[in-house]
């Protein structure tokens, strides 16, 4: 394979930050990452993957090789049952590459009347990516509608087949974060379903619909989370960002009563035994970040989860902001908010 040296990859992410990598290459097919994997082994260089480069904050001089996933298919599996037909199936297994991008597969499957991905409409990024934070939005996380991930262990070289238990999956979590240099996601089993029922509960989803009508497809649905996400969420084209920078946290019982005694509008969710998850956009607003941008990077200002960087300023401004941010909500209400994109 032939390696592409220093190239720019300010266009393969979405922060905008502008960054070059030490050696680039794209690969199409599955022997086409296993001879690169060989030869990056043979050379010593660290391997970074890439998807859609939208949970990614890139430094300057990213040393190594950057891989870019570009393996593409989509297919319906045939062992969907004894039905003649798959509208007439309960069940429905599509099998998508790692490189196939996020939203256009949503909508290839929602055009075919399947259902278990139209809340999940309109995330950046690509197929491979979606296991490894568990996408997640608009109550419905990828797990739900997951059945297998395989992946290329990256020492060996070994395909190895998970089933949707051994993927770990936590919210924004997987084994796939948990132990980032091990393995390369080649393909994804979604057990989808032209019966699944429309998941409208979630409350900002609710509001749109009782003022606009209940969608009754999920093409319509999609429609819905697309138009919301649209009002809500900056276009990484138009303004950089990598979405949400941090992942709500988790607090036990004695805190959330502490800042809710003193806080009466906390915005927060129970979650398992004595715990609450608390909703970072809102403690991010309440230290006063929302709507703010110095020297180039700033807070989105209609969602203080999202960290933009019109300014197009390298990972360290971005880091540093960051880190404010950070410090005020642990010095206002004793929370620690955990980074969630890639920074490398
Ligand atoms: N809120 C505020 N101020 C803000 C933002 C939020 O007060 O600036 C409060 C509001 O009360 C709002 C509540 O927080 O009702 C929840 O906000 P939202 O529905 O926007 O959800 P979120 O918890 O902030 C999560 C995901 C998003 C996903 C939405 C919708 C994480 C880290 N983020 O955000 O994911 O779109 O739910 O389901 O869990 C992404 O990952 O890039 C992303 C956008």
């Amino acid at each position: 394979m032939e390696f592409i040296v220093n190239q720019d990859l300010s266009s393969l992410h979405t922060m905008g930050c502008r960054s070059t990598a030490q050696s680039f290459v794209v690969v199409y097919s599955l022997p086409e990452l296993k001879s690169t994997l060989e030869e990056a082994r043979q050379r010593a260089l660290p391997i970074t993957v890439l998807g859609g480069g939208s949970n990614v904050v890139f430094s300057e001089h990213v040393p190594g090789l950057v891989v870019k996933m570009g393996i593409l298919g989509i297919e319906v599996l045939e062992n969907f049952g004894s039905e003649a037909s798959v509208e007439d199936a309960e069940v429905v297994w599509v099998k998508a590459q790692a490189g196939e991008n996020w939203h256009h597969f949503v909508r290839w499957t929602l055009q075919q009347g399947l259902g278990g991905l139209e809340n999940l409409s309109l995330i950046p990024g690509t197929v491979g990516a979606a296991p490894i934070q568990n996408i997640g939005a608009y109550g419905v996380e990828v797990k739900d509608v997951i059945s297998e991930v395989s992946a290329i262990n990256r020492n060996t070289g070994e395909l190895k087949i998970f089933d949707r238990d051994e993927c770990g999956f936590r919210y924004r979590d997987s084994i796939f974060k948990r132990d980032p240099g091990k393995w390369i996601i080649v393909e994804v089993t979604f057990r989808l379903s032209p019966k699944a029922p429309l998941k409208l509960d979630y409350a900002e989803l609710k509001k749109f619909w009782e003022s606009a009508g209940e969608p009754s497809s999920y093409l319509e649905v999609g429609a819905l989370v697309e138009e919301i996400r649209r009002r809500k969420l900056p276009d990484p084209d138009v303004v950089p960002n990598s979405g949400s920078f941090f992942k709500n946290p988790t607090v036990d019982d004695q805190l959330y009563q502490r800042i809710l005694d003193e806080y009466p509008s906390v915005v927060a969710f129970p979650s398992g035994v004595n715990q609450w998850k608390l909703a970072a956009g809102w403690l991010i607003q309440e230290c006063g970040w929302k709507g703010f941008v110095d020297d180039g990077v700033g807070v989105f200002d209609r969602q203080a989860l999202v960290i933009i960087n019109p300014g197009y300023r390298p990972a360290a401004a971005i880091k540093g902001l960051a880190s404010k941010i950070q410090q005020s909500v642990a010095d206002k209400f004793g929370v620690e908010l955990e980074i969630e994109p890639f920074i490398l």
